[in-house]
């Protein structure tokens, strides 16, 4: 496969490409419902869109990606897709280990997994376990995550430290939250991508976006090709990030996505 190719390098972002990028892949049931194909059909080949952006993502040396794969929301759907998609879940990490270990890719789950099943707890226990010693890549997926809940389960556990003083009122800041949230250990989203022409966060990682640019494509997920991630950070390179800040600040040049970017030196 050609992702042998890069699975030894160290990553090597290009000047001006976001560090962290969050996906929103929408658009499985319209491709299988153009298709006149079952809705699973579209969601096993949004799996192989996950795998070819995977290497796209690696190609171009951006080392977190964070995809939103199911939802609390998702529950409401029939019990039919939910058991598929779970089982696609499953299958997906027990078929991708080998190569997430090649690409030296860190795993990591976001969401309220305990009440996920046993099975693909185990196996997402497994698959974290086995690629925690990566640090160049990390994928985290979202799974039974929801931005709202996210925020109930910080809060709560703030609540647990304050009552029984391991932590003090004054002490509880944004950073005290940042740091309760699922996605402690992760940078901020510097690009948010929503696949499928719908303009619209879905309660997907609310506060880490807070300064994320966005971009909206309308490609349905399924056909998400290395051409539309590229698009996406050409995209992203051409924007402004201001960050609360203004761009009028006498100099001739003006603040850019690439001047402004962790990266950038
Ligand atoms: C939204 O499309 C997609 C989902 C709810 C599930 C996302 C799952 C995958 C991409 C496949 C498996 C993922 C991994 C990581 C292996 P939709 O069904 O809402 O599409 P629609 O809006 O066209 O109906």
């Amino acid at each position: 496969m050609s992702e042998v190719n890069v699975s030894t390098r160290s990553p090597t972002p290009k000047r001006g490409n976001p560090q962290h990028i969050a996906i929103i892949m929408d658009g499985n049931g319209r491709w299988a419902k153009a298709r006149n194909r079952p809705r699973i059909e579209g969601h096993r080949q949004g799996a192989e869109a996950v795998k070819r952006t995977l290497t796209a993502a690696q190609k171009n040396g951006i080392p977190y990606i964070t995809l939103y794969a199911f939802s609390v929301e998702n529950w409401n759907r029939p019990a039919a897709e939910v058991a598929d998609l779970m089982q696609l879940l499953e299958h997906f990490l027990s078929t991708q280990l080998k190569q997430l270990i090649e690409q030296r890719i860190r795993f990591r789950v976001i969401g309220r997994t305990k009440h996920l099943s046993e099975k693909l707890q185990v196996k997402i226990k497994d698959t974290v376990a086995a690629t925690a010693h990566f640090s160049d890549y990390t994928l985290t997926l979202a799974l039974n995550y929801g931005a709202r809940t996210e925020l109930v389960d910080a809060l709560q556990a703030i609540g647990n430290k304050l009552q029984n003083g391991t932590l003090d009122l004054a002490d509880v800041d944004y950073n005290c939250i940042q740091q309760h949230l699922y996605t402690a250990e992760l940078p901020d989203p510097d690009l948010i991508i929503r696949s499928s022409g719908e303009y619209r966060l879905s309660n997907f990682l609310l506060l880490q976006s807070a300064y994320a640019e966005i971009y909206f494509t309308p490609t349905l997920w399924p056909d998400f090709k290395e051409a539309d991630f590229e698009a996406a950070l050409a995209d992203f390179k051409q924007r402004e990030r201001r960050f609360g800040n203004t761009q009028d600040t006498g100099n001739e040049t003006p603040v850019t996505a690439i001047d402004n970017h962790p990266l950038s030196s």
